[in-house]
């Protein structure tokens, strides 16, 4: 078997993005670009995989260490231009290197393997020096022509460059090419920055490579696996055609989507069958949905959990696990290290951090619960506040199991209540209660006779209480 290394460029400045963050490390669908870009180069089994670095160098190098570090990085120069990046990348191998050259772009990230597969087989059936991938475009403004003489591809001309005449072509250079190494290693030798950008131009070898030997261009007809972003407009497009095929993948999976065009899942999410997403819901990052659960409308879900059977309205979750047949919301943040068990319901105006909330356990109305854990089949009342921060450090709340803790509550942590124990409506509970026990701190209520009347003389209040006490 030849032997493969792939290159993946990433090396220009991106001007394009007016952005402090580097081009190729903006995302769609949840990926950086670049990501998309190494998840393909990495699945191809070649020998090498190179990325050519240089503005941005330390964030985009940062990047890549974490999420794909056997990636060699090769170091672009002062000189500009798809073919000096190209070159940096061939400095990496050796001399002696006799395999195909296959080079993607960092900024067209929907190439995938199967043409990239169908196109190193066509490379080397045909045993060209060189082959390109080009595509039809309606609107072909800022890609590379394709250049043909009575059908043969003759070159590409790069947008600044071309004619009146060529820039009515419509058949554009993707920026994805295979080469063999050493014609490319001796054609980008000769190639110069004699052009409108200064730059020097990897799209040059293929009109030097044409006088020593057969070029070929192998047309891919889906317009989307060759989009190049270079800017913000290009970005968003790029990423709704990608969120489009994801929808749409999930629906021929066995996933009912009720509004396709307001429902984002970023490539990572993973939905169980007859997963049911309502309109205006996001998945995002490591989420995982069960088998028949209920998400949103107006949800968005992050790096979640989610069993089966359950349901999740109109929240906002991060990191969360959520068990079979457990519901969630109206109107819930649960934040980082919630943790609800099976049956268990987290209901309207509810925030949850770091709670472990057990099977069945129910936290129904208005409440907040920071550094807790609830116990099975307890009911928290209405308007409870786990008071778990004392201004220096946090602390921790535990509620035993079957416990009735009353509405108004506020826990000042660290405190227990034991299991199966009850508290009154409006306590404050500083000490730990018992098992079994009723948690009461009754405060004597004092009602002032007619201190409305007095003090509020004429109001609405003292006409209404005068009219009361006729
Ligand atoms: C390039 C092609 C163009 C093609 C288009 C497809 C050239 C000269 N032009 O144009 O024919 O139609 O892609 O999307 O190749 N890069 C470097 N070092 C540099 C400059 C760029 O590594 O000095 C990298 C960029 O980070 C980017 C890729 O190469 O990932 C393409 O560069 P870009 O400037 O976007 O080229 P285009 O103008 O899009
Ligand atoms: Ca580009």
């Amino acid at each position: 078997m030849r032997q493969l290394a792939v290159v993946v460029l990433a090396a220009g400045e991106g001007t394009r993005m007016k952005s402090s963050v580097p081009k190729v490390l903006h995302e769609i669908a949840g990926l950086p670009m670049l990501g998309h870009v190494l998840a393909t180069a990495h699945s191809l089994s070649a020998n090498h995989v190179i990325t050519v670095l240089r503005h941005d160098k330390e964030k985009i190098e940062q990047y890549i260490s974490q999420h794909f570090p056997s990636t060699e990085i090769a170091v672009q120069d002062e000189i500009p231009g798809t073919g000096r990046a190209a070159e940096a990348a061939l400095s990496l191998l050796s001399e002696d290197f006799d395999g195909d050259v296959l080079i993607l772009s960092g900024d067209v990230p929907l190439i995938d393997v199967q043409s990239i597969s169908e196109l190193i087989e066509r490379h080397r059936d045909s045993s060209a020096l060189g082959t390109l991938v080009s595509c039809e475009l309606s609107n072909p403004t800022g890609y590379g022509r394709i250049i043909r003489s009575r059908g043969e591809l003759v070159g590409i001309v790069e947008q600044k460059d071309a004619s009146d005449d060529q820039r009515e072509i419509r058949e554009v250079n993707a920026g994805v090419y295979v080469f063999s190494a050493k014609m490319l290693r001796n054609a980008l030798a000769k190639v110069t920055t004699k052009n409108a950008a200064g730059e020097k131009y990897l799209t040059d070898v293929v009109g030097l490579l044409i006088d020593q030997g057969n070029v070929q261009a192998f047309q891919i007809v889906d317009r989307w696996l060759v989009a190049g972003i270079n800017d913000r407009v290009q970005l968003g497009e790029v990423a709704s055609e990608l969120n489009a095929r994801i929808v749409r993948a999930w629906q021929l999976a066995g996933v009912t989507i009720d509004e396709p065009a307001s429902t984002w899942i970023d490539v990572t999410v993973q939905l169980g069958q007859d997963v049911r997403i309502l309109p205006s819901t996001r998945l995002h990052g490591i989420t995982t949905v069960g088998q028949g659960s209920t998400i949103g409308p107006d949800t968005t879900l992050q790096d979640c959990q989610i069993g089966k059977g359950a349901k999740v309205t109109r929240s906002v979750a991060d990191s969360v696990k959520i068990s079979d047949g457990a519901s969630v919301g109206p109107f819930a943040y649960l934040r980082p290290g919630t943790d609800l068990g099976e049956q268990g319901k987290i209901g309207a105006f509810v925030e949850t951090k770091n709670a472990k909330i057990g099977a069945g356990a129910k936290v129904p109305h208005l409440t907040y619960v920071g550094d807790a854990e609830i116990g099975e089949g307890a009911n928290i009342g209405a308007g409870t506040i786990f008071a778990n921060y004392d201004g220096v450090n946090k602390h921790q709340t535990k509620v035993g199991r079957h416990a009735r803790t009353g509405s108004g509550n506020v826990f000042v942590a660290p405190v227990t209540i034991g299991d199966g124990a009850y508290t009154a409506a409006g306590s404050t509970i500083r000490r730990d209660v018992e098992p079994g026990a009723m948690a009461m701190n009754p405060v004597t209520q004092k009602n002032l006779a007619d201190w409305v009347l007095q003090k509020r003389p004429g109001s609405d209040s003292a006409k209404a209480a005068e009219k009361g006490t006729e």
